[in-house]
């Protein structure tokens, strides 16, 4: 049997046109997410995480970008073809978004009963009185103290995590299918930033819903993604099974990423860091775009870049070392 994913990104390509020149942000991505699964997209600050999501979402800046090839599929449909209203109500509806910053994404000045509320009076067309009732359930549902109390309270009230939690509310109100989580919790205190992570993770899992977590941090990952794309200058280097890609990474940037996450097992000794820069978009080195920073590096890797290829059942990489790599021992 097969079966039809919930999104299915398909060898997406995105430019920017700029003062400098034109900026390839996404360069052929492909990943898949299903229902009841998440997965994590990491990598350094502008490698084209956002980009892909907001592309996804149909939220991107344009002009100056621009989509250029490939498809979006929301269960089979590509969002990139299809019909306005089509796409509109699957956007709207469908699909929610979490951003980093709730500040700029709630109105500040109406209250977050008032603005959850709205959610089922215009998508669900409830009465007033049922959409405030339905708002308090929610924020009682992320687990806001004193919901009932706070509905009329405004965004700047709220504490960061809390906000991120109506945040979270407010992408919860209509049920989607799928939510987009961006860099949701790096504004956050660590242990409030782990609060918020569980929270997320157990509303996924209860709704069952398809979840991309992009975060440019490996801790915040671990324990909740299922599989996790590495994406590096507008590119997925690697994806995999999370457990897989911990145990043992197929790209020397991978690598590289582990390493210089802090172990608790690893008293004592310096903290690695990747050496150099991401490359400028506008003007990309020639074959691999990680070859200046990679020990492993090659004339190979100069000169041609690498496909992404099948390292393992459900497994890619896109590096001509891969096998070293992923035969390396542990460290
Ligand atoms: N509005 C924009 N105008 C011009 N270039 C942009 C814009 N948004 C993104 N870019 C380009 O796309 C690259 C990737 O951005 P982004 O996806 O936001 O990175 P990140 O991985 O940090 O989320 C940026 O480095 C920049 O070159
Ligand atoms: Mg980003």
């Amino acid at each position: 049997m097969t079966t039809v994913p919930l999104l299915e990104v398909r060898d997406l390509q995105v430019e920017f046109h700029t003062r400098d020149g034109v900026a390839k942000a996404v360069n052929g991505v492909s990943y898949t997410v299903e229902a009841g699964q998440t997965l994590a997209v990491l990598g350094e600050s502008g490698s084209g995480k956002s980009v892909t999501a907001q592309a996804v979402m149909g939220i991107l800046d344009m002009p100056p970008g621009r989509i250029t090839g490939g498809q979006i599929l929301y269960r089979g449909q590509d969002l990139l073809t299809m019909s306005e209203e089509q796409r509109r109500k699957i956007r709207g509806d469908r699909i929610a978004m979490i951003f980093q910053d709730a500040l700029s994404s709630l109105n500040p000045v109406l209250s977050v009963g008032y603005q959850l509320a709205e959610m089922f009076r215009v998508h669900r067309g409830m009465s007033r009185r049922q959409a405030r009732a339905r708002a308090i359930e929610l924020m009682d549902r992320v687990r806001i103290p004193g919901a009932r109390e706070r509905v009329n309270d405004y965004p700047h009230q709220f504490s960061g995590g809390m906000r991120q939690r109506i945040m979270i509310a407010m992408a919860l109100a209509l049920e989607p299918d799928l939510i987009i989580a961006d860099e949701p919790t790096t504004a956050l205190d660590v242990t409030v930033q782990a609060q918020v992570m569980d929270l997320l993770a157990e509303l996924q899992r209860e709704y069952r819903m398809g979840l991309i977590l992009i975060t440019h941090d490996l801790g915040v990952v671990a324990d909740v993604a299922d599989t996790i794309a590495v994406m590096y200058a507008g590119r997925i280097v690697e994806r995999a099974d999370v457990h897989q890609l911990y145990r043992r990474p197929a790209h020397p940037y991978t690598k590289g990423l582990l390493d210089s996450v802090p172990r608790l097992d690893h008293k004592g000794g310096e903290l690695y860091a990747i050496k150099g820069l991401p490359p400028s978009l506008t003007s990309l080195p020639g074959g691999c775009a990680f070859s200046p920073r990679c020990a492993a590096a090659t004339d190979l890797c100069r000169s041609q870049t690498p496909a992404v290829v099948p390292v393992a059942p459900g497994r890619v990489a896109a590096c001509h070392h891969w096998k070293e790599t992923l035969d390396a021992p542990a460290a």
